[in-house]
């Protein structure tokens, strides 16, 4: 006969029983109902070296249906990280996705953090970029996120590998926008890197972070914890150098620079390439485990700030609001992104 609770704990070990994480057991980055058709998505990005990966991975691989680049200041500042957008872009030769700039700031504060210890003064430092061809079409991109998201035929998932600013002010903006599911680039279950607690993504936006994961919307968060487990390792390197076209060129000289900022500042041996993981978990979903958790971000801790607290078990009752990776294959994730390079490198 099963124990009667006596305790006020029991009603908190309920809900922990009935819905303990599966911890690894997939994204719920569910399948479209028509398996073959593309996901539309917007990316939202700062690049960023690792941003520019995730451009190249969306734009190249069927499996997405790329709407639009929309930029954001983080990594560098707006103007640079729209500039690096359509440099990027350029020279992948991806034409036809429109390039929306947007908010230059955080939501609450007068300016910034930039990342040019990582990113550099361009914020894509290494390679030498010709002038971009791909135009910037808005510089509203919350507008255009609206206008897409509302006139296009299928719900359009959100991918976010910036702070979050933009997305923050597009729920805003426009509450009850029908979102399929935000997927984002940011925290950790784990330890930061810019705070002991924070990652760079939430640190430099915290108050939209909070937003994007209270908003009640589908969030898989795709943190440091599994991050930091896709490495530009030499192998990796070796082999996009060995596809030999120019823009694997221009991928090897990119990978070299962040591998040296990587090294300086945090003794890594091969640098993590966090962004387009976002992406690849999008076009196969058994690249990531996830574990469903309540979010919270640390808006005021004094040494705390912008640190995200995962519930993955369950202490405190709250209901869970997100995905959140814990488990990554590297090797699946490396196969889809050199195919991409291979295959964008193709036109160029
Ligand atoms: C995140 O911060 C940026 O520097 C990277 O582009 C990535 O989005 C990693 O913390
Ligand atoms: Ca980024």
């Amino acid at each position: 006969m099963a124990q009667e609770s006596v305790t006020g704990r029991d009603e908190l070990q309920d809900v922990r029983d009935l819905e303990m994480p599966r911890r690894g057991t997939g994204c719920a980055a569910e399948p479209a109902e028509d398996a073959h058709a593309a996901i539309p998505v917007i990316l939202d990005c700062d690049p960023g070296h690792d941003d520019a990966f995730a451009i190249m991975l969306a734009a190249a691989n069927p499996a997405i249906d790329l709407l639009a680049v929309t930029t954001v200041a983080g990594n560098q500042t707006l103007d640079k990280t729209t500039l690096n957008a359509r440099r990027i872009m350029t020279a992948a030769g991806i034409s036809g996705i429109p390039v929306a700039s947007g908010r230059d700031r955080p939501l609450m504060a007068p300016s910034g953090r930039v990342a040019t210890e990582i990113h550099g003064e361009s914020g894509m430092d290494g390679p030498s970029f010709g002038e971009p061809t791909v135009p910037v079409v808005s510089t509203d991109a919350v507008g255009f996120m609206h206008s897409i998201i509302a006139n296009h035929a299928e719900p359009v998932t959100l991918v976010v590998t910036g702070p979050f600013t933009n997305v923050a002010a597009l729920l805003l903006a426009y509450p009850g926008v029908p979102v399929e599911r935000i997927v984002v680039m940011g925290g950790s279950t784990e330890r930061g890197n810019v705070t002991p607690a924070a990652e760079f993504n939430i640190y430099a936006d915290p108050e939209a972070a909070q937003i994007v994961f209270g908003s009640g919307l589908p969030v898989t968060m795709v943190g440091l914890n599994v991050t930091h487990q896709v490495l530009a390792t030499p192998s990796v390197l070796s082999k996009i150098s060995a596809l030999g076209t120019p823009l694997a060129a221009v991928c090897v000289d990119l990978l070299t620079f962040y591998a040296s900022t990587y090294k300086s500042l945090f003794g890594f041996d091969s640098p993590p390439v966090h962004d387009p993981l976002t992406i690849a978990a999008l076009i196969d979903p058994a690249i990531l485990g996830c574990s469903s958790a309540a979010v919270t971000v640390e808006l005021n801790g004094t040494a705390t700030r912008g640190a995200t607290v995962v519930d993955l078990d369950r202490w405190t009752g709250a209901a869970p609001n997100c995905d959140a990776a814990v488990t990554v294959d590297p090797t699946r994730f490396w196969d889809l992104m050199i195919a991409a390079i291979r295959d964008l490198g193709d036109d160029t």
